[in-house]
């Protein structure tokens, strides 16, 4: 199935090349959760590519950096509109709430991507890859990558590890992540393969990340979570 990005009328912030990459990216998912949904207009491809579920997380009260975007929400509720947008699609769950609280209703490692497009300040960005990286199994991305405060975050979480979707116009970052378990990444080791130690200590904030993730979840040694640099 393809999508067709001009019946996506929806106001909003993504490009045609954007919205393509999430429509196919989704259709590889098992569920979604998108932090940042405003009228719905990214909503609509994920919903359109994706057979599970796609969680819409968006206390739909405008970010606090961007008043003159957002100007419409101090006067209606959006999420009026976004459910009008995409109310219809049966896999839509709506968490009309703020990512740190939307977050606590997640299993460590439990959805395969998350899309971040939510506050745009270096705090926002850096807050929000944190809270949810550990819930991530396989893809974790967002929107304007060319914005320098985005960079700025994706450079302390990632160093130079991400990359944009392709295209001319692209705005979306993408980390990808692979889980294996334990006695995969010591057969990988005993043979020569990857040195994952040295790379998770190459940065210790995605090292915190994986800590924080495998405690909470899966006690000490079961699990491992390994983070390709692709
Ligand atoms: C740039 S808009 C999202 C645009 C949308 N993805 C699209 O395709 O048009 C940002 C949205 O993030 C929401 N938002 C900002 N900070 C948030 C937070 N901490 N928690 C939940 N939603 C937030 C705002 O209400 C707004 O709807």
């Amino acid at each position: 199935m393809e999508y067709d990005t001009a019946k996506n009328t929806i106001e909003g912030w993504m490009n045609d090349t954007d919205l393509l990459w999430l429509f196919d990216a989704a259709k590889e998912m098992e569920n979604v959760v998108e932090i940042g949904s405003w009228k719905g207009r990214s909503t609509h491809a994920l919903l359109s590519g994706c057979k599970g579920t796609v969680y819409a997380v968006d206390h739909f009260l405008g970010s606090s950096n961007e008043p003159e975007a957002h100007a419409e929400a101090k006067a209606r509720d959006i999420s009026q509109d976004f459910m009008k947008n995409v109310g219809s699609f049966k896999n839509l769950k709506v968490l009309k709430m703020g990512s740190a609280d939307a977050v606590k209703q997640f299993e460590d490692n439990s959805v395969d991507m998350v899309f971040i497009d939510a506050g745009h300040t270096y705090e926002e960005v850096l807050n929000d890859i944190k809270l949810w990286l550990p819930k991530t199994k396989k893809i974790i991305c967002g929107h304007d990558r060319r914005h320098p405060p985005v960079k700025k975050a994706l450079r302390k979480m990632f160093g130079e590890e991400w990359k944009g979707n392709d295209g001319r116009r692209s705005n979306i970052w993408i980390k990808n992540i692979k889980t294996r378990r334990h006695s995969e990444l010591d057969s990988e080791s005993t043979a020569g393969g990857s040195n994952v130690d040295s790379r998770l200590r190459g940065n210790d904030e995605i090292k915190n990340t994986i800590d924080l993730s495998h405690n909470k979840k899966y006690g000490n040694i079961e699990v491992l979570l390994l983070y390709v640099f692709s």
